[in-house]
């Protein structure tokens, strides 16, 4: 990976959960590769009043010691701050100028926003009447974290106000996903091998499935998530970060917007949701309380911070249709849910069976689609299902797994998203970064739903027991394949962790 340049980071939200769980480990593993060019600050801000020390000291709990720790620790400072005070602002930038001077270095700045979104028009709004957004003497980038608006009138305000006063190259939305390395991997897999583009439509593709599943439940995020819900907490984001990609077009450079050019036009291409047939389009559930290995499971009604009457989902599950030339009349769908059996997000294109059965399977059917999974988390990696003959007389088909795990690859260090995404971030790279306008686009494609849900008290919401793979109406959904969902984890462990490829 490429150094950054030197400069100053301030986090905005600096007491808060992402930061000391995400971004710190994160610079302290770029900082121990030495990939952070010296000299450089990390400046944490926050309304808690803390000194420097203070604040090292706090930060140095979410880190291992090693002999890089205390080093690392030097380089973080502290400025508290009330972020709806303009006032407090000039001492941050006079904090800023402090480093500056005491350290001798440019004025690279990257402001992370790891705040409640409602700061997200604030805060750029008084960096702005400081200066701050000025690239007069080093770069100025505005980071922020999901959800960029509520909806999609929100989205497009909060676009409004950003710009107000960043322009769009200064401003880098995380979605998370697009820093995983097996999501990256998706571009090489389709556009640096011949053996698949010409496989990778219509024409040899029969559907593609997209899950994302998670283990755990709304933890102590109830609060937050009964006004979000799946929907808006992970497919409008981060799964159709992933239809974009599966779906997209060569990009003419590997470069962020023409990779982002062709993301948007599969956006584009997305069929709209038609209200009166939503309900053949979507699914969405609920966990309820159920038995796991013995132990009674809260059901979502009962978690802390959620109302007990909620109709929030946390299972979602959509059938989508991208009408353009490379994929015409194939199915896409996709579901994300908390509470299900394992966590695992995969893909998996299901080809088209031969034209014609030759063999004998051993199962005793003759159609063996050939599927490719690209296994996001855990256990990254690639497996393709084919047949082939079982030892023997005859010609009886079986189905093998041709099969990679990045694990294997062990000479290589495998960065944690929020390592690869501040690295670019501070590197001026936005590849992995969403775009405005696609940003836009992705909650177009969801807001019928939502429109539908809220006007719409009678539209189901199906319980599932906590520890399932959500509502029975989900495989309805996907009933006109033959092949159903694909339940990935055959060989779960009893406690869940070790999901097989
Ligand atoms: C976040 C959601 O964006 O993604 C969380 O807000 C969810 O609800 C998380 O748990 C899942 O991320 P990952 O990387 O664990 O799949």
């Amino acid at each position: 990976m490429n150094r950054t340049k030197s400069h100053i980071a301030v986090i905005f939200g600096a007491s808060g959960d992402l930061t000391q769980r995400m971004l710190i480990p994160a610079l302290f593993n770029l900082h121990k590769q030495n990939l952070l060019e010296h000299p450089y600050a990390i400046l944490g801000v926050s309304r808690t009043p803390l000194s420097d020390k203070q604040f090292r000291d706090k930060m140095q709990g979410f880190l291992p010691a090693d002999d890089t720790t205390s080093d690392f620790l030097n380089h973080l400072h502290y400025q508290p701050l009330e972020p709806s005070n303009e006032q407090e602002y000039h001492e941050l930038k006079e904090h800023i100028e402090r480093i500056k001077k005491e350290k001798n270095m440019p004025g690279n700045m990257l402001f992370y926003l790891s705040t409640p979104p409602k700061l997200y028009a604030v805060i750029p709004k008084h960096l702005a009447a400081v200066g701050l957004n000025k690239e007069d003497d080093g770069f100025r980038r505005l980071v922020i974290e999901k959800p960029f608006g509520h909806n999609l009138t929100s989205a497009r305000q909060l676009n409004r106000d950003l710009l107000k006063y960043f322009t769009e190259k200064q401003i880098y939305r995380i979605d998370h996903y697009l820093g995983k390395e097996t999501v990256q991997n998706l571009l090489v897999l389709r556009f640096a091998n011949s053996l698949w583009e010409p496989l990778w439509n219509h024409k040899y593709i029969d559907h593609i499935q997209i899950t994302s599943a998670e283990k755990l439940g709304v933890e102590k995020r109830g609060g937050y998530y009964d006004q979000s819900g799946a929907l808006r907490d992970m497919l409008q984001n981060h799964l159709l970060q992933l239809v974009g990609l599966v779906a997209m077009e060569p990009p003419t450079v590997i470069e962020a917007d023409a990779i982002r050019n062709e993301m948007l036009k599969v956006f584009q291409s997305v069929r709209p949701l038609n209200r009166e047939k939503l309900q053949e389009n979507i699914v969405q559930g609920q966990y309820t309380s159920s038995l796991i290995q013995g132990k009674q499971v809260k059901g979502y009604r009962e978690e802390d911070g959620v109302n007990p009457k909620s109709r929030t989902e946390t299972f979602a599950a959509i059938k989508l249709h991208i009408d353009n030339w490379r994929w015409s009349g194939i199915p896409f769908y996709l579901r994300t849910g908390k509470k299900l059996p394992a966590r695992v997000t995969e893909i998996v294109i299901h080809f088209r069976p031969t034209p014609h059965h030759l063999f004998d399977s051993a199962h005793g059917a003759t159609n063996i689609p050939n599927q490719l999974i690209i296994r996001i988390q855990p256990d990254e990696g690639i497996l393709l299902k084919m047949g082939l003959k079982q030892p023997g007389s005859g010609f009886t088909v079986k189905t093998v797994n041709l099969d990679f795990h990045y694990s294997d690859m062990a000479e290589n260090y495998l960065p944690t998203a929020y390592e690869r995404l501040l690295l670019d971030g501070i590197n001026g790279d936005a590849t992995l970064y969403a775009r405005g306008d696609n940003v836009e686009k992705a909650w177009e494609i969801v807001q019928p739903i939502l429109d539908e849900w809220d006007e719409n008290p009678d539209f189901p919401l199906h319980g599932y027991p906590a520890g399932s793979w959500g509502p029975r109406a989900a495989d309805e959904l996907i009933a006109d394949e033959e092949s159903g969902w694909r339940y990935p984890c055959k060989n779960l462990s009893n406690d869940g962790e070790y999901c097989e490829l």
